[in-house]
C-alpha cells in the first residue's frame, strides 16, 4: 500500500473543481460527450459557432473531428479576445539565461508584435495552409512567431533547439516549409548555441524553404544571404501593427510537431485549431487549477509539446500570466529555479521529474534557502517520477503544503489526459491517478483482451475521446492508422504500460516499444541505430533503454564494428560524437558495448528483448534463447557486460 495525500484543506477551500464535481463531469463527459464538449467548447470564441460536436471513428480509415462547422483563430482567441479586459496585464514574464535579464510582455504588447510578424510573413508571401519550420531558443519572440503563424494560418512546426542541422533538414523537408524562423545563436546556461549556423547548414538541402527571418538574440556574428535571410527587427519595424486574424475551420491544421517513433524516421503529429484550443485551454485551467492573476511557469522547451500546450497556447488562451524561462536548471547556480520562483512570486510550477532528481542530487539546502513561499502547486510531466523524486519535491520543494499533479500525456494527445485535479483527487507518489475528462483509458493484455479491475498491462484508449487528440500523421495517414490503431482494434494504443490499483489509479510503468524516455524526451531507438551505422566504421547497433539514475532511462547502445576496426577509447568518443552531430546531444550514447555479434533469430531480427536485459544488468531472466541463429553471442555479451563492472 502507497501512502496516500489528501486534498489539503486550503486548497479544497479554492478548488475549481472538487470530488463530487469531478465524478459528475467524468460521467458526463464519456456518457454524453456532444452534450459535454458542446457546452465546454464554447469555453473559447467562434467566429461561426459549431452544430455539431463530436464525429470520431478509431476504425477503419480512423476518422476524428470535433467542432468541425465551426470557425476561429487561435491567435485572436490568444490575444484579441483578452484587450478589452487585460491589455495591460502581463501575458509573459520572460526570464533570461542572464539572472538580470527579465521581462514583462503585456497582453496589449504581445498582440501588436504578433500583427506585426503577421504582417511581416505576409509580405513574404505566406499564406493560409503553408508550413513555417521555428528553430528558436526560449525568447518571446517563439511565442510570437506561434501566435503569428495561428494568426495567419500558417501550419508552424518547431524543431527543438538542441536539434542538429541534419535533423532540422529532415523535418522542414517532410513537410516542405516554406519559411524558417531562427535567431543568431541561442544562449543556454551561459553557452552560445549556433543557430543560424546549423540553419544555414540544414538549408543546403532544403529546396521548399524560399525566405528565413532571423532574430538577433545574442549579436553575434552571422552570415545573411541576400534575397533569402531577413532580420527580424528590420521587417517587423516596416509592418503594421494591426492585423485581421485569418478565419480558420476547427479542423485546419494549427501545428506539426515531429516526435520519434518506434520505427523509421519522425512522425509529423497533426494537431488542429478548435478542438486543440479547447482542450489546451480547459486542462490548463482545470489541473493547475489556474485562478485570475496567479504567475504560472512551466519550465519546458517550446520546441516540446509541453511548450506549445502548457506554456503557449492553453495559458493565454486563458489570459494567464505565463513564465518563459530560456535557462537552465542549473545556471548560475542549482537555486536557479527557486530564485526565479521568488523574484516573479510564481504561484504554479510545471517541471519535469528529471530535473528533480538532479536538483536533488545537491541536497536540500540550495532548496531551503530560497522562500518559494509563493508556491500553490506543483506539476510533473514527461516520464515516470519515482516516489523517492515525488516526495523530495513535495517536501522539499513545496514544504509539505503543495499538492503536485503527475500528468501523463504525449505529443499526439495534445494535452494532459491522466492526471490528478487539485482540489478532488487524494494523491499517491508515483501515480498519475485517474483520467480527465472524456478519456477512458483501457488496460489490455498482449493478446488484445480488455483487463478488468486492479491489473496491470498496455495502455489504450478508447472512444468517445477527447478533443484535443492529433488528427493524424503529416502526409501519411497510413502510418497514423498502422501506428496507434491498428495492434488493438478500435482503440488508440498509447505504447505504454501501466498498473491500475484497486482504487483505480493508473501507475504509468513506461514505453513497451522501441522508444527511449531520456529526461523526458522521446528517442527512437532505429534513430540512432540509423545514426550509428552511417559511421563508416560501424557494421551494426542496436539501441536499447536502460535505468538511468537521473535521466530516467538512458541509452545503450551495442555496437558491431566491420572486419579489421578495433575498438578503443578514442573510437567510442568518436561514436558519441558522430550521434550528437547527426541527431543532437538529447541522442548521445550513454553507453557503448562493443559486440562482435548481436542476438537474432534465424530470420535475422535482433532480439531486444535480450539487449534489453543485459544492458540493466538482469542476466537471471533472459528468457527462451534457444530461437536464436547462435545463442553463444548472448553469453559474449554478458561477459563484456561483466567485465565493465
Ligand atoms: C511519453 C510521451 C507529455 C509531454 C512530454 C512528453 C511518457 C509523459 C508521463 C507521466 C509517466 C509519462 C510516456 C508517454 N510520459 N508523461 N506523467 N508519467 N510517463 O511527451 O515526448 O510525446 O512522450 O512520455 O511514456 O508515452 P512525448
Amino acid at each position: 500500500m502507497s501512502e496516500v495525500y489528501p486534498v489539503p484543506a486550503e486548497t479544497a477551500k479554492n478548488a475549481l473543481i472538487d470530488n463530487d464535481k469531478y465524478n459528475a463531469w467524468y460521467e458526463r463527459s464519456v456518457k454524453d460527450p456532444d452534450g459535454f464538449w458542446g457546452e465546454h467548447g464554447k469555453r473559447i470564441d467562434w467566429i461561426k459557432p459549431y452544430t455539431k460536436v463530436k464525429n470520431v471513428s478509431y476504425s477503419g480509415d480512423v476518422s476524428i473531428k470535433w467542432f468541425e462547422d465551426g470557425t476561429l483563430n487561435v491567435s485572436a482567441n490568444c490575444l484579441d479576445r483578452h484587450l478589452a479586459k487585460r491589455r495591460d496585464q502581463t501575458a509573459i514574464i520572460w526570464e533570461g539565461d542572464d539572472p538580470n535579464e527579465s521581462a514583462h510582455i503585456t497582453y496589449g504588447d504581445l498582440h501588436e508584435r504578433v500583427c506585426r510578424l503577421a504582417n511581416a510573413m505576409t509580405d513574404l508571401g505566406v499564406k493560409k495552409g503553408d508550413r513555417v519550420t521555428i528553430y528558436l531558443p526560449m525568447i518571446p519572440e517563439a511565442a510570437v512567431a506561434m501566435l503569428a503563424c495561428a494568426r495567419v494560418g500558417a501550419v508552424h512546426s518547431i524543431v527543438f533547439g538542441g536539434f542538429s542541422p541534419d535533423a532540422l533538414a529532415g523535418r522542414i523537408q517532410d513537410c516542405d516549409s516554406s519559411l524558417l524562423i531562427t535567431a543568431d545563436e541561442g544562449l543556454r546556461g551561459g553557452r552560445k548555441v549556433p543557430l543560424k549556423v546549423n540553419a544555414d547548414k540544414a538549408l543546403e538541402t532544403c529546396w521548399s524553404c524560399k525566405s528565413v527571418i532571423v532574430v538577433k538574440r545574442t549579436g553575434g556574428d552571422v552570415h545573411m544571404v541576400t534575397g533569402r535571410d531577413h532580420w527580424y527587427h528590420d521587417i517587423v519595424a516596416k509592418a503594421s501593427p494591426t492585423h485581421t486574424p485569418v478565419e480558420m475551420s476547427a479542423e485546419d491544421p494549427l501545428f506539426l510537431l515531429y516526435t520519434s517513433g518506434s520505427t523509421g524516421k519522425p512522425k509529423g503529429v497533426v494537431h488542429t485549431t478548435g478542438g486543440y484550443l479547447v482542450y489546451a485551454s480547459m486542462t490548463h485551467q482545470y489541473v493547475f487549477d489556474y485562478h485570475e492573476g496567479e504567475v504560472y511557469w512551466c519550465t519546458a522547451d517550446v520546441g516540446w509539446v509541453t511548450g506549445h500546450s502548457y506554456i503557449v497556447y492553453g495559458p493565454l488562451a486563458n489570459g494567464a500570466i505565463t513564465l518563459m524561462f530560456e535557462g537552465i536548471p542549473n545556471y548560475p547556480t542549482v537555486s536557479r529555479f527557486w530564485d526565479v520562483v521568488d523574484k516573479h512570486k510564481v504561484n504554479i510550477f510545471y517541471t519535469a521529474p528529471t530535473a528533480i532528481r538532479s536538483l536533488m542530487r545537491e541536497g536540500e539546502e540550495p532548496v531551503k534557502k530560497t522562500s518559494r513561499k509563493s508556491l500553490r502547486l506543483l506539476g510533473s510531466v514527461g516520464e515516470p517520477i519515482n516516489p523517492e523524486a515525488w516526495t523530495w519535491y513535495h517536501r522539499v520543494v513545496g514544504d509539505n503544503r503543495c499538492p503536485i499533479v503527475d500528468t501523463w500525456w504525449q505529443t499526439e494527445t495534445g494535452g494532459i489526459l491522466i492526471t490528478p485535479l487539485p482540489g478532488a483527487t487524494a494523491l499517491k507518489p508515483g501515480s498519475a491517478t485517474r483520467p480527465f475528462f472524456g478519456v477512458k483509458p483501457v488496460m489490455v493484455d498482449a493478446e488484445g483482451k480488455t483487463l478488468e479491475g486492479a491489473t496491470e498491462g498496455n495502455l489504450c484508449l478508447a472512444e468517445p475521446g477527447w478533443p484535443g487528440q492529433m488528427r493524424t500523421l503529416w502526409g501519411d495517414h497510413d502510418r497514423f492508422i498502422q501506428s496507434y490503431f491498428a495492434t488493438y482494434k478500435g482503440m488508440y494504443f498509447t505504447g505504454d504500460g501501466a498498473r491500475r490499483d484497486e482504487d483505480g489509479y493508473y501507475w504509468i510503468t513506461g514505453r513497451v516499444d522501441d522508444v527511449i524516455n531520456v529526461s523526458g524526451h522521446r528517442m527512437g531507438t532505429a534513430e540512432v541505430e540509423s545514426a550509428l551505422v552511417a559511421h563508416p566504421k560501424v557494421a551494426e547497433a542496436a539501441v536499447v533503454g536502460y535505468p538511468h539514475d537521473i535521466k530516467g532511462q538512458g541509452i545503450y547502445a551495442y555496437v558491431t564494428l566491420i572486419q579489421g576496426e578495433e575498438p578503443s577509447e578514442d573510437l567510442r568518443k568518436e561514436l558519441v560524437n558522430w550521434v550528437r552531430k547527426e541527431i543532437g546531444p538529447i541522442a548521445s550514447p550513454d553507453l557503448i558495448q562493443w559486440s562482435p555479434g548481436l542476438p537474432k533469430t534465424r530470420s535475422g531480427k535482433i532480439m531486444r528483448r535480450i539487449l534489453r536485459k543485459i544492458a540493466e544488468n538482469d542476466f537471471g531472466s533472459l528468457g527462451d534463447t534457444s530461437t536464436l541463429a547462435d545463442p553463444t553471442v548472448v553469453d559474449d555479451l554478458i561477459d563484456s557486460r561483466m567485465n565493465r563492472g
